[in-house]
């Protein structure tokens, strides 16, 4: 690594921070449309034509713009990601991964690496903007656990564990249009999966089950549980007691499917597994990344007896056949 690579890091809170302005500002979606010219620019954003075009500047030298004889326009990257009429837009993310509660929990890292985590976790605003704004991120992961896991068109009862915005459960209603899903997460993030729900369709076959993971009874047996990016927010002890809770709610059979970040047993790679783990320690009380042999033994100490890891993300364990249920 250079002398400026490194300085470039040491200086990396400003490309989030000013992605996530220009994402506040609606700016990729404006030039995207074709205004391009600053003084337009600067009357439709409300904004001063300083500070307007110091952030066109600063994104075109970082790669985000293309700035012509003083015109701005988007790169072909850009158009694909950072422009809401695109339909693979990602740019709404940046406001949730670099809220002002992440950006400040980073800021007292080292008391934090001190005390081994934060003294809060996240609260319901931040779980209501990540339904809102992390749903695009979500869309193609949901939709490859469902190719792997949905192995029916018949009918079967799902529950969407935490659900946020629903994508996951929803994924599953889309591959079998014989699913029932039952969503719980608290009253307003369900209040946002509902509308993601409504959009897609799926009627009477998506229904909330509001509450909390621990102590909301799931009232039924399931053929399958989701548990998307979950188990990361707690301790080994939480998680074993919430994969028994769940063992209890499903069918003989039935299967509990887990989608996480999930290092290598080096904990420093994939780069992006292994970096959530310094997110857990930022934001959360007791959040980690797990191995895949950390879930499997929580997963066989909750009572699971078969435990496969389905692809990057997806780990599937199954209740024993003949499990005896109350
Ligand atoms: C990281 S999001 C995951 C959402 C979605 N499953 C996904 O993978 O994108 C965590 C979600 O867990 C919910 N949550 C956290 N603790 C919970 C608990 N004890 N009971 C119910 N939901 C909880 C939050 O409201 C939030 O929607």
């Amino acid at each position: 690594m250079t002398a400026q690579q490194l300085i470039e890091d040491f200086r990396a809170f400003e490309r989030s921070l000013a992605l996530r302005a220009a994402m506040e500002l609606d700016l990729f979606t404006r030039i995207g449309a074709g205004t391009g010219r600053i003084p337009v620019l600067a009357s439709d954003s409300r904004v001063s034509q300083h500070g307007i075009s110091v952030l066109c500047d600063y994104l075109t030298a970082q790669g985000h713009l293309i700035k012509q004889k003083g015109r701005y326009s988007l790169t072909p990257n850009s158009r694909k990601y950072l422009a809401s009429s695109s339909p693979t837009f990602i740019g709404p993310a940046v406001r949730f991964l670099a809220n002002n509660e992440t950006v400040k929990a980073f800021c007292q890292l080292r008391e934090r690496v001190k005390r081994g985590g934060s003294r809060t976790s996240a609260n319901g605003s931040e779980w209501i903007n990540f339904a809102h704004w992390m749903a695009p991120l979500a869309r193609p992961v949901a939709e490859s656990m469902a190719e792997v896991i949905v192995t029916t068109r018949g009918p079967v009862t799902v529950l969407d564990l935490a659900a946020g915005h629903g994508l996951y459960g929803l994924a599953v209603a889309a591959r079998n249009p014989s699913a029932q899903i039952f969503a719980l997460d608290s009253p307003p993030v369900l209040a946002v999966a509902a509308e993601n729900a409504r959009r897609a369709g799926v009627g009477k076959r998506w229904k909330r089950l509001p509450g909390d993971v621990f102590k909301t009874n799931f009232g039924r047996l399931y053929d399958l549980i989701l548990a998307a990016n979950l188990a990361h927010h707690f301790d080994e002890t939480e998680n074993i007691r919430l994969f028994a809770k769940c063992l209890a709610a499903l069918k003989p059979g039935g299967q509990l499917v887990l989608v996480d970040f999930v290092p290598n047993p080096d904990r420093v790679s994939p780069v992006a597994d292994a970096s959530f783990a310094l997110t857990m320690l930022a934001t959360t009380k007791h959040g980690k990344v797990y191995t895949f042999k950390e879930y499997s033994s929580m997963l066989r100490a909750a009572g699971f007896s078969s435990v496969r890891r389905l692809d990057r993300w997806v780990i599937r364990s199954l209740s024993p056949k003949k499990i005896a249920h109350p």
